[in-house]
């Protein structure tokens, strides 16, 4: 079968029965480590919250992130009119509801899994699109060829398939063999999330490159990672039991978001983002603030992730 998907059907049974984010997981996302990225991002979306006071998050996880921010805003005193979370695991939908119970009621009524309706609002993505199934390819002699699975002596394996491929991003000259991916559902999938904004912002936050980079000659083996208890994995064992996740390619998310009529305002490193929201400031960098580290270091989360900022008016 293609290796897209093989990914999707993993992925599904991955978040549809996924039970942890964090130590307990496979893996730890910035709202797991602490106060400090929920903190930075309701100061850099509190401003916009009178004009566009509907917030939307994908794919919320445990719902920290959701859970903090609110909090945070009912401290400054901008709350939200609503908070949609959309999500598609059902066992992070109940933990998600387990945690945002917890919040004081007034917050608590705000928090809603519908689908928003035409609204003006802040679209809020933090890793979700590493979450998204890719289609692999390999460069050859004869062409790109689609990269798939297949079940060989008890268990899986990458094999190439005879399909070409016709995926031919503008400025890149692919070497063979190198092998890459790229994710065909976007346009998709930001149709049906960016249709419901009659105007508002967007704040997306990933693991990624723009094209160039996400392309470079020396990345000739892609960017797919598998991930089991914070080890990499191969992505052919346990299929469904370990993460699988790609890197964004900022320049086609941003391509994709302008051909839909949002305007991009901003693609930065994270600990520039965290930085210029005067993190510090609130969180003097110690010895023991290993978390806040390990968001600013340019070795660890501070420059691998970007936050890209967008309007759509
Ligand atoms: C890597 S986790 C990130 C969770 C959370 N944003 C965080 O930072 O901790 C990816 C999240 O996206 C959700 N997800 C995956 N595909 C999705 C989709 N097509 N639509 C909405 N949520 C999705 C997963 O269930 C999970 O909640």
């Amino acid at each position: 079968m293609p290796f897209v998907d093989y990914m999707a059907r993993c992925l599904a049974e991955y978040y549809g029965n996924l039970s942890a984010i964090g130590q307990a997981g496979d893996f730890v996302t910035a709202p797991e480590l602490g106060p400090y990225f929920a903190d930075a991002l309701a100061h850099a979306i509190a401003p916009h919250l009178a004009a566009f006071p509907v917030m939307v998050e994908l794919g919320a996880g445990t719902g920290q992130l959701a859970f903090d921010l609110l909090k945070k805003w009912d401290a400054m005193d901008c709350l939200p009119e609503t908070y949609f979370i959309q999500e598609t695991s059902p066992s992070l939908r109940e933990i998600q509801a387990k945690k945002l119970r917890s919040l004081p009621e007034p917050l608590r009524k705000k928090v809603s899994w519908q689908k928003p309706d035409a609204i003006q609002g802040i679209l809020l993505a933090n890793e979700l699109f590493d979450a998204l199934p890719v289609e692999r390819f390999i460069q050859t002699e004869s062409g790109k060829k689609r990269l798939g699975v297949a079940w060989q002596k008890d268990r899986f394996v990458e094999v190439i398939l005879e399909e070409s491929i016709d995926f031919n991003p503008p400025g890149i000259v692919f070497e063979n063999v190198y092998r890459s991916e790229f994710c065909p559902g976007l346009g998709d999938f930001l149709d049906q999330i960016g249709s419901v904004f009659k105007s508002g912002k967007a704040f997306v936050i990933d693991y990624g490159y723009e094209r160039q980079d996400y392309y470079a000659a020396h990345r000739s083996n892609g960017t797919l990672q598998a991930y089991s208890e914070h080890c990499e994995v191969s992505p052919f064992e346990k299929p469904g039991c370990v993460d699988l996740t790609a890197h964004v390619d900022f320049t086609t998310l941003a391509e994709l978001m302008m051909a839909r009529g949002w305007q991009i305002d901003f693609l930065k490193p994270q600990n520039q983002f965290l930085l210029e929201q005067k993190l510090l400031e609130r969180y003097p960098l110690t010895a023991e603030h290993y978390a806040l580290k390990r968001l600013l270091d340019p070795r660890l989360m501070g420059e691998v992730f970007k936050v890209m900022g967008a309007s759509k008016s």
